[in-house]
């Protein structure tokens, strides 16, 4: 495993601060990415940030992150999380371990959120705990990637 790790957000994350803060908090979207890449930094990671709100963009990223060795996966598939079967058909194809975010508790809201496409398949699932989810994936995706160039 190399030590790059790429942060997928997707659809409607990018108004994050302005959206529904009552239920995503008031943390944008540049500030999650910023601390991430800080964060990877001082632990020699790199982490390459990218949102989008269009479902093949996400799924060409996917398959991109496979030629550019990408270690790990972090994703919030946000809307998608419910829908897409085809953005979990790409996280299976290059087979790299990701972890689904979720800021909100997914569970304790509407219905249709309790299903996901991914969480069976993701190596791990964080919901509920807001902007610092995102940074409780980085600190896994580190130790698994430094577990792996160790061989322990
Ligand atoms: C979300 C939860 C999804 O149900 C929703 O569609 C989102 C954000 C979250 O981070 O809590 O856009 O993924």
């Amino acid at each position: 495993m190399t030590r790059i790790v790429w942060v997928l957000h997707g659809p409607n994350l990018n108004l994050l601060g302005s959206r529904e803060p009552d239920t995503y908090g008031s943390t944008t979207l540049a500030q999650i990415d910023t601390d991430l890449a800080t964060v990877g930094s001082h632990s020699g990671v790199e982490v390459v940030s990218f949102q989008s709100n269009h479902e093949g963009a996400l799924i060409d990223r996917v398959h991109a992150a496979a030629a550019a060795g990408v270690g790990y996966i972090i994703i919030n598939p946000a809307g998608f999380t419910h829908t897409s079967v085809a953005l979990r058909d790409a996280l299976l194809a290059v087979d790299i371990p990701f972890i689904e975010v979720h800021l909100s508790n997914t569970h304790a809201r509407e219905r249709f959120r309790h299903r996901s496409y991914f969480s069976d398949v993701a190596r791990g699932v964080i919901v509920g705990l807001g902007a610092a989810g995102y940074r409780y994936a980085l600190d896994h995706a580190i130790a698994a990637l430094a577990q792996s160039r160790t061989g322990s």
